[in-house]
């Protein structure tokens, strides 16, 4: 669809470096929802890479993009869940380059080594757009925009919330899957706050056992923790398993901090067993298809698209957990 426009977006945006800095916002400059769709237009050919299935934030965030990515919508999306590796993501992007697609998606594993694959989308006149993670790519139009949270804002509110309600907490850091745009930012935006607190980190890799062995193995190495931050909720509520296990209290001798806002998590924070949880929220589907037809269609969009969040404490309502759908 439109893949002359679609090509000469990319050359008119001119790369990042000319681009405008500000971040605008998502209701501003985005069409509504379902415009542009349907219709007796080609569908918009989208390849989409997905890291994997490695819990329930990324599961929401599939399904969210599958369904507004469809057919009615005017989509036709390849989808492939990679797994964890970025080998296998290079590989799945150079197929997506080789089938043509209008339009990549993807959302890297990892924030590092991208340049050679985003060299050769954008030789072939392929447009990417991220989703969700980062990369420390510089390479002049490698990509045009990404959606998806702010990481460091993130790290920056739990960082806070630990600041004002746990400032003598000894903190254990319980951090993503290491290199990855979530974890490096995240980390950083906590650090910035109250990085004199940290006395460990170790990585779970985002899974709700890594999040329980490293947390169980935490405890013996640094004693004296008594608040762990995790960079997201499985994990978190696998800390909250080792702290138990321990034979200590979650909430009382050991405060658990989470991201994410998954239902699991709201429901033991409600109970006392999670202490503060900071949204990011995996449901931007709808926004990602708008940005898709706009880059489709060769239309300009922004060099960033922040899908927002709030923290939530126990006041959380019951509605608020029963609304949550994952
Ligand atoms: O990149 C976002 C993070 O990835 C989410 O916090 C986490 O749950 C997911 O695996």
């Amino acid at each position: 669809m439109l893949r002359r426009g679609a090509r000469g977006a990319l050359g008119a945006l001119g790369g990042r470096g000319s681009r405008v800095a500000a971040v605008l916002a998502l209701a501003v400059v985005l069409a509504p929802a379902g415009c542009g769709a349907g219709g007796d237009a080609d569908p918009v050919r989208v390849g989409f890479s997905q890291l994997s299935a490695e819990g329930s934030w990324r599961a929401a965030n599939t399904a969210s993009i599958r369904s507004a990515l469809t057919p009615a919508d005017g989509f036709e999306l390849t989808f492939s869940d990679d797994q964890r590796k970025q080998e296998g993501q290079i590989a799945v992007l150079r197929g997506f380059i080789a089938a043509d697609v209008d339009v990549i998606a993807f959302s890297p594993v990892v924030q590092d080594g991208w340049d050679q694959v985003l060299r050769e989308a954008r030789d072939a006149g392929v447009p990417v757009v991220l989703v969700d993670r980062s990369t420390t790519s510089r390479l002049d139009g490698a990509y045009v925009t990404r959606v998806g949270a702010d990481f460091r804002a993130e790290g920056e509110r739990a960082g806070r919330w630990v600041r004002e309600h746990a400032p003598g907490a000894r903190v254990f850091e319980l951090q993503g899957t290491l290199g990855s745009g979530a974890q490096v930012a995240r980390q950083q935006g906590f650090r910035a706050v109250v990085g004199d607190q940290v006395v460990g980190e170790a990585t779970g890799a985002f899974t709700r056992a890594g999040g329980r062995d490293v947390t169980a193995a935490a405890l013996e190495a640094w004693p004296e923790v008594d608040l762990v931050f995790a960079h997201n909720d499985d994990m978190a509520l696998g800390a909250v398993e080792a702290v138990r296990a321990a034979g200590l209290r979650p909430g009382v001798d050991v405060r658990v901090v989470s991201v994410d806002g998954t239902r699991e998590a709201l429901r033991a924070l409600a109970d006392g067993e999670i202490a503060h949880v900071v949204e990011c929220d995996p449901l931007f589907g709808e926004q990602l298809a708008a940005v898709l037809r706009r880059v489709a269609a060769g239309e300009r969009v922004p060099d960033r698209v922040v899908v927002p969040g709030r923290g939530f404490d126990r006041s959380v309502t019951e509605a608020e957990i029963e609304a949550r759908t994952y």
